[in-house]
């Protein structure tokens, strides 16, 4: 019999890749991803950190459930991280059903399958964006408010269909990880977030500034009453954010759990330009331009839940991603 694994549904992405890296055995991984936000080049960049095998992913779409199935018949899962899932705020907006259509069967193939292979533990990639607009810190215990965009709503959804679950399985141990705004690279440089197009996130916006693929930042709005005027967010390291599903992994607890993924701090869209600059020695031109629409002013986590019962705090600070993600920039440019 094969020892048991943990499957990583979307495991190939930014945010995936970190976590296979970040795992204590990452032979004990597999990967189920479709491939359509990253290519499988990724698995010679995990080979540069990790020992890891090609036979380890297999292409294909959780959302498809017959083909996602298969795996199950082969391996014996314990464990499921699910990440798998359209992520695009603005084009969500454009495309809700295609949105609805995909994260919403994602997550519904992945509790069948928690259901019918016996799965005892699940942890699901959730985001801050389902606090929906309310005031920061945003802490576990908020009624979340309307979300803004399908994006998000997917993301409620999701968390709600895995509570439902739960509540009929006592045994099944679920944590749903509400991601503040995760950043920066791995420290090797070999991996990192690599944007298809013109980037939408800030820092990886601020990377290709640096590496000249762009002329300037535009900063969307400094007439948000903050210090600066510019909005805040509170950036976590995605190594960080990585440690957290290990640190989950290790403390699996039956029955149905929400914490947020942040640092507790927030920095401005001018203070992550300033600590870009210093951490980097490269100077950010920045034009300052209307605000975003559907933008919030301020999104900063109370960490207080996870820290306290689990242990985990964040360790790197904002110049740490920044070096970090310089670094990865750096990479991908040679
Ligand atoms: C975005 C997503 C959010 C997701 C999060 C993950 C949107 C609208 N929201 O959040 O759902 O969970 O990333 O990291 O895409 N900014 C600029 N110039 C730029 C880019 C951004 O000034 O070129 C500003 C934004 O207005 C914002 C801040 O930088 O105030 C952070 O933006 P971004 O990195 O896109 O993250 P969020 O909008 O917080």
């Amino acid at each position: 019999m094969e020892t048991k694994k943990v499957l990583l549904t979307g495991g190939l992405g930014y945010i995936g890749s970190h976590i296979v890296v970040s795992l204590s055995d990452p032979s004990s991984a597999i990967i189920a991803d479709d491939c359509s936000n990253c290519d499988l080049k990724q698995i010679d960049r995990l080979k540069q950190v990790i020992p890891f095998e090609k036979n380890q992913v297999i292409v294909c779409d959780v959302a498809d459930l017959e083909a996602f199935e298969e795996i199950f018949k082969k391996h014996k899962i314990e464990t499921i991280i699910h990440l798998a899932g359209y992520k695009a705020v603005g084009e969500s907006v454009k495309q809700p059903l295609a949105y609805y259509t995909n994260n919403l069967n994602a997550t519904l193939n992945v509790l069948k399958m928690c259901n019918k292979y016996d799965v005892k533990h699940l942890i699901f990639s959730s985001s801050a964006t389902v606090y929906g607009p309310q005031s920061s810190p945003m802490d576990e215990s908020m009624t979340l408010l309307k979300t803004t965009n399908p994006y998000a709503e997917t993301k409620a959804i999701s968390e709600r269909m895995i509570e439902d679950y739960c509540l009929v399985h006592p045994e099944f141990s679920a944590t749903s990880l509400r991601y503040f705004n995760p950043v920066g690279a791995h420290p090797s440089g070999f991996i990192g977030e690599i944007p298809s197009g013109i980037p939408n996130n800030l820092l990886p916006y601020v990377q290709q500034v640096a590496s000249g693929k762009r002329p300037y930042l535009n900063v969307f709005g400094k007439d948000y009453e903050t210090k600066d005027g510019t909005a805040i967010r509170d950036y976590i390291h995605v190594m960080d954010l990585a440690d957290a599903h290990v640190c989950i992994l290790n403390n699996p607890k039956q029955g149905y759990r929400v914490y947020n993924v942040g640092t507790g701090v927030g920095t401005s869209v001018l203070d992550l330009v300033k600590a870009f600059e210093k951490a980097t020695g490269v100077k950010i031109p920045t034009e300052v331009t209307h605000r975003r629409a559907g933008d919030l002013q301020e999104s900063v986590a109370n960490a207080s839940k996870i820290n306290k019962e689990l242990g985990w705090k964040s360790r790197y600070s904002i110049e740490d991603i920044c070096k970090d993600a310089w670094n990865f920039e750096k990479h991908q440019s040679n």
